[in-house]
């Protein structure tokens, strides 16, 4: 049975101690709300993870890395590798995220080592995927996330998948306020989880968590989650607040 997630990405906010407030903020509504229907994790900067994974309880709360290193160790000035960010307590990484593909470079090439060495060092893997505004229109988006996933994911076999979470974020919906409808993710998220069962077949697909992003929020989390392909969210900007963020997790 596939599990429901709702994980945030800060992405490139907070300072440590504000990062630590919100992390504590929301380990404790988490506590207090008792039992939930999905997980919960916490997508935090790498200089925040050391501290959060003390301000937290991870049996509760998940803790990821944005990001991590395409090489295993060496002279690399700048970068933090895989076994870094696990010798944090870290359980999860978010990788190929549309801004890091786009500001970064990050090629498919690239994105398949990193996944590689985060499996290697016993992370799950948020791995995203997700069409422009440019290919939406043209019509032409299901091709492009078939790349995607095909060129960064499908080398590895079905037991690995199992530690993948596929997050669908239509990158007009990123920061923009402009939500996907619910059937128009329903949409994608059936045709990947199609997609995933030509590969791995169906029990794989039917396990495998597909999140939606882009301009998800309290007041449109409901519509979202009732789908039946959508199993959660990957939260941008409503992960900056616990009760916005809290307003997502019990949406379920
Ligand atoms: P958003 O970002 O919720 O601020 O649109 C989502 C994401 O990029 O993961």
């Amino acid at each position: 049975m596939r599990k429901n997630i709702v994980a945030g990405n800060w992405k490139m906010n907070t300072t440590v101690a504000e990062g630590v407030q919100l992390a504590k903020e929301v380990n404790e509504a988490v506590a207090a709300a008792g039992e939930l229907k999905c997980d919960v994790v916490i997508g935090v900067p790498f200089t925040h993870l050391t501290a959060v994974k003390e301000a937290i309880d991870i049996e509760k709360v998940g803790l990821s890395a944005e990001n991590c290193a395409n090489k295993e160790k060496g002279a690399y000035t700048g970068e933090v590798s895989a076994a870094m960010v696990a010798s944090t307590g870290a359980n999860y990484v978010i990788l190929g995220h549309s801004e890091r593909r786009e500001y970064y470079n990050e090629t498919p090439e690239i994105l398949k080592e990193k996944v590689d060495l985060a499996l290697a060092n016993g992370l799950k893997i948020i791995f995203c995927c997700g069409e422009s505004l440019e290919l939406r229109e043209a019509g032409t988006y299901e091709e492009f996330i078939k790349a995607e996933l095909k060129d960064s994911l499908f080398h590895l076999s079905a037991e690995e998948f199992a530690n993948i979470v596929i997050a669908y974020e239509p990158i007009w919906a990123i920061g923009t306020g402009v939500t996907a409808t619910s059937d128009q993710a329903e949409e994608v998220h059936a045709f990947i989880r199609s997609f995933l069962a030509e590969k791995y077949g169906e029990t794989v697909a039917n396990d495998t968590t597909i999140l939606y992003g882009g301009s998800c929020k309290p007041s449109n989390a409901q519509e979202l989650f009732a789908k039946p392909n959508i199993d959660g969210g990957l939260i941008g900007g409503a992960s900056l607040k616990a009760a916005d963020f809290m307003g997502i997790v019990t949406a379920f």
